[in-house]
């Protein structure tokens, strides 16, 4: 970083950029992620059109040779697949699908009842009023049922609901929520384990670390075997940062999924190490210049002391995974690469982050060599 950008004070308070100093020294091409972690659980990463098309060959050999099981990061929102009333376009899903049993890789299903990325006809009856409780159930129904006929067995896990709860474990006003009734939830997973009688069945949300979300998910899953509901697993979304959550936070949350009898998937793992950012969401940063120097503050590489805290913020993480291990499915990282990470384009578009395992040249990081190294530490 040029000293007369990054300013005095910030190049005293952090060390200067040193690329190497953040790459691995192991040899990324003869260990895997998910051959080093076979004996715990599986290894899964988000990966859109650029990489299971033909756009970026290297990120795709280095899915394939790094990971075990795939997420498709938009390609089965309801957005995607069914954007028209009844036009189900399954060509983008299809060729995800195609890349991960070429390289036969298990398929997770993202997301079926959201309340982001799908249309607003969803919610509308055919006059464009609000559609009422059968209305909306039929639908989901109609929906589920294509999916269901079109990727049959295909598809192991499904996201049946995303993010239904707020922080304090009041339920999400939603226009689920608001249509189908308080007993929504049930409902939509007992269409879910009608239609997918072999898939497993996931509820997946974030920031299930914090104590009233994470109780309300744990009673979710009692109320769930009380009524008879199907439900097989916890997706935690895992969106972190380097400080937060606390490694004990995590490993309550694990221990209080395990022990309410489902399987664990850390689903949509990333660590950003940009300087928060929620409350300028939807800022342009190309108009203010000294908004951009604060929200966005690396934008030519890492400095090594921010490189060497997201290093080993990744071993411990993984490091509490692996003790997790019996009950833990899966961990699956939410992009490929720095390059390809979400977090540069939220909750402010154009920043530069390093969120993930490889660089934007696609190369194994420090970060990528203590999650290698935290499984001899666990074994
Ligand atoms: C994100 C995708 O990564 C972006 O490409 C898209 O523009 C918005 O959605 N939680 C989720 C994911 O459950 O679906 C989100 O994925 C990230 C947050």
């Amino acid at each position: 970083m040029a000293e007369s950008a990054s300013g005095p004070a910030e190049t005293a308070a952090h060390a200067r950029c040193d690329t190497a100093a953040g790459l691995a020294t192991l040899d990324a091409t003869k260990v895997s992620l998910a051959q080093t972690y076979a004996q715990k659980f599986k290894v899964g990463v988000a990966i859109n059109g650029r990489v299971y098309g033909d756009e970026d060959p290297a990120a795709a050999a280095l899915v394939g040779a790094q990971f075990n099981r795939v997420t498709a990061e938009n390609e089965f929102k309801w957005q995607s697949l069914e954007r028209q009333p009844g036009v189900l376009d399954f060509t983008q899903a299809d060729a995800f699908l195609a890349y991960a049993e070429q390289h036969g890789m298990e398929v997770h299903g993202h997301t079926i009842v959201w309340h982001h990325q799908v249309p607003g006809w969803v919610f509308q009856n055919d006059a464009a009023a609000p559609a009422t409780r059968q209305q909306l159930l039929a639908r989901l129904e109609q929906h589920m049922s294509a999916l269901a006929k079109h990727f049959g067995s295909r598809v192991q896990y499904w996201d049946v609901v995303n993010e239904a709860f707020n922080d304090d474990g009041s339920l999400r006003d939603t226009p689920w929520r608001t249509i189908i009734g308080a007993d929504y939830l049930d409902q939509v997973f007992l269409l879910a384990g009608k239609h997918f009688p072999d898939a497993k069945l996931v509820y997946n949300d974030f920031s299930l670390e914090k104590p009233g979300k994470r109780d309300a998910v744990v009673n979710l899953v009692q109320g769930f075997k009380e009524r008879g509901v199907r439900i097989d697993a916890i997706g935690t979304q895992a969106h972190f940062q380097l400080q937060s959550p606390t490694l004990e936070a995590l490993d309550a949350s694990l221990s209080a999924f395990a022990g309410a009898g489902v399987e664990v998937l850390v689903s949509e793992l990333d660590v950003d190490v940009l300087p928060p950012a929620y409350k300028n969401q939807g800022a342009d940063l190309s108009l203010d210049a000294e908004l951009s120097a604060q929200l966005n503050p690396y934008t030519d590489c890492l400095p090594s002391d921010v490189a060497e805290q997201a290093a080993r913020r990744w071993g411990d993480l993984f490091e509490v995974f692996a003790r997790h291990s019996e009950h833990l499915h899966s961990v699956t990282l939410w992009g490929v690469s720095d390059g390809y990470s979400w977090l540069n384009n939220w909750p402010v578009k154009g920043r530069t982050n390093y969120a993930l395992l490889f660089d934007r040249q696609l190369r194994a990081k420090q970060s990528w060599q203590r999650v290698i190294e935290a499984a001899s530490r666990t074994r």
